[in-house]
């Protein structure tokens, strides 16, 4: 079985995904990773984020053992990390060159220790249109701005990093607008969608829950 949730960022969809795996035994790939993975290596190559050329070299030879071994890098979650994740998202070369690593997932899914998985649940923004077009479910989660940008500043706080509520809510705008703009971001037609500005993650869980035991 495959899963992709796809929506804006601090939509929930991560918090659902590891609960939605956990539950139905599911190997999970959060997508936005590949495009934070690029984004810090322009970081600590000091790299200016305009260099599209060095983005898609960086790009090309990411791997999944490189990848996880960044996501423990501070920075990899940081506001700057994810403003560096951004600018190469949007790069059409940087996309490019992440998609089979991402869509061979599907094919070959496995846990993070290695083991073998029955099945896929994705989470980013292309995942039902572009990456899994051909997935069972699909869910398309979103909220409002201020409550997203609240759900990061929290976060930040919670890591003991530096950030003020107006410039998160002022980055969670422009990136909608940056990650929006692009083709494959808007939902699937397919998709079924939820609105989490005034749902607790368990409302979210149970309903995604019936939805997928219903199919
Ligand atoms: O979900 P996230 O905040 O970790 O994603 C980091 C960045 O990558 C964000 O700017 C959106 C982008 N992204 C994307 O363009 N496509 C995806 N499938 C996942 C993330």
């Amino acid at each position: 079985m495959i899963i992709t949730i796809d929506g804006p960022a601090a939509a929930g969809k991560g918090t659902l995904a590891s609960k939605l795996a956990l539950k139905y035994n599911l190997a999970y790939f959060d997508t936005g990773m590949v495009y934070r993975a690029v984004g810090l290596e322009m970081l600590l190559a000091q790299n200016s984020l305009e260099d599209v050329e060095k983005a898609e070299k960086l790009a090309q030879s990411l791997t999944f053992p490189r990848m996880i071994e960044l996501s423990k890098n501070p920075d990899f979650r940081s506001l700057e990390g994810s403003k560096a994740a951004s600018s190469v998202a949007a790069m059409p070369g940087v996309r490019s060159a992440l998609l089979l690593m991402q869509q061979n997932f599907s094919q070959n899914p496995v846990f993070a220790d290695g083991s073998k998985a029955d099945g896929a649940i994705y989470d980013g923004r292309d995942t039902g249109t572009v990456i899994c077009p051909h997935a069972d479910i699909k869910f398309f989660v979103t909220a409002s701005p201020e409550v997203r940008a609240m759900r990061r500043f929290k976060e930040y706080e919670s890591k003991g990093q530096k950030a003020d509520y107006n410039e998160v809510l002022e980055q969670t705008i422009e990136r909608d607008a940056r990650d929006y703009a692009r083709e494959g971001s808007q939902p699937a037609q397919d998709a079924i969608h939820f609105d989490t500005s005034d749902m607790s993650i368990e409302e979210v869980f149970e309903k995604a829950c019936k939805i997928i035991e219903n199919r």
